[in-house]
């Protein structure tokens, strides 16, 4: 059994305590390697934010546990090196029983979410509550959710029934124990959220998606005032990295993410954390393909991972810095 506290980390609580009272989000960003994990401790440190590093169930079997809970220790100790010590949490993505978040738990993760958002409501009360009274033994914080985000082939805009339920947000948390709540109101997974003709034209010609249930997320602060909120699916699809990947080689499709302006407008809420892993894939990726596309005698990684890690960088300090307001808080 590792503590997090051994490895420089620390949970959830204070930092959504003070995100939620400041109205501003602290940045969760996925990592898989180590070149995004360095560019997320660069951003971070740089603009003294705090942050969630966040691990999916997909990254443990691709980095192994292991390595990534060095990494985290090692995460700690480099922001120290770069001259500030920043609040560091290392959280489990969409856990899915209560085995894997023992696992995490027990391997030094300082949070966790227990996913049981697909399940039977009763079921997931139940497999969240056995969650949470196993962490709490040990001071790590837990992440619920109720409503089930639209999937990638989802009609959003259609999709009403699977939006969090004002009327249901008490009863979970109170029956559970979480420290936080993930729900559901407009946002989704992946790269694909809104199709152009899902999107209305604004003045400028810029393709804006449906907007966010904000009536559903101030229902729940009503019922669940000042109580930690997550927003999954949050991020904003950058079209500069779409047209770098189509114009080097790459072939995806037209999509549109969640405006900045309604993820800034989300932060000064009850949300406290907002996930973002799809627009880092987008950087890394179109990065890459751009220098390769370049220099195509190139074959030293670093020479083109080095640019990604760059590009990734610049784009967590624009979201701590305009978008999540993290920034200074730290
Ligand atoms: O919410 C899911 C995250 O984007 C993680 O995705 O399971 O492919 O690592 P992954
Ligand atoms: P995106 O696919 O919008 O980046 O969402 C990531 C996420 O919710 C991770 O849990
Ligand atoms: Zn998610």
């Amino acid at each position: 059994m590792t503590s997090y506290k051994e490895l420089g980390l620390v949970n959830t609580r204070d930092m959504f305590a003070k995100a939620v009272k400041g109205g501003y989000a602290i940045p969760a960003y996925n990592f898989n390697n180590m070149e995004q994990l360095q560019a997320i401790i660069m951003a971070c440190v740089e603009t003294k934010s705090p942050v969630i590093l966040q691990v999916s169930r997909g990254a443990r079997d691709y980095a192994n546990i292991n390595l990534l809970r060095n990494m985290a220790r090692g995460a700690t100790e480099y922001a120290h090196e770069l001259g500030y010590d920043i609040p560091i949490v290392l959280h489990l993505d969409h856990g899915n029983s209560f085995e894997v978040c023992k696992e995490c738990i027990d391997n030094g993760f300082s949070s966790v979410m227990i996913d049981g958002s697909a399940l039977p409501y009763d079921e997931n009360v139940a497999v969240t509550k056995k969650v949470v009274e196993y962490a709490h033994q040990f001071d790590v914080t837990v992440e619920g959710e109720l409503g089930v985000l639209a999937g990638i082939e989802d009609e959003v805009q259609s999709a009403v029934s699977h939006y969090t339920k004002p009327e249901d947000v008490i009863d979970f948390v109170s029956k559970t124990g979480v420290d936080s709540l993930a729900i559901s109101i407009g946002t989704s997974h992946g790269a694909n959220k809104f199709t152009p003709e899902q999107c209305k034209r604004n003045a400028d010609g810029i393709l804006i998606p449906p907007p966010l249930r904000f009536d559903i997320l101030a229902e729940i602060e009503k019922q669940l005032p000042g109580f930690p909120i997550v927003l999954h699916g949050s991020s904003s699809v950058p079209q500069e990295f779409v047209k770098m990947i189509n114009e080097h080689g790459g072939k995806l499709k037209d999509s549109v993410g969640i405006p900045e302006d309604q993820l800034r407008q989300a932060s000064k809420s009850a949300v406290c954390k907002i996930n973002i892993d799809s627009d880092g894939r987008l950087a890394m990726t179109g990065t890459i393909r751009r220098v390769l596309d370049e220099k195509p005698g190139e074959f030293d990684p670093r020479k083109y991972l080095g640019p990604a890690r760059e590009a990734l960088k610049q784009m967590y300090m624009h979201k701590n810095i305009d978008v999540l307001g993290s920034a200074g808080k730290a």
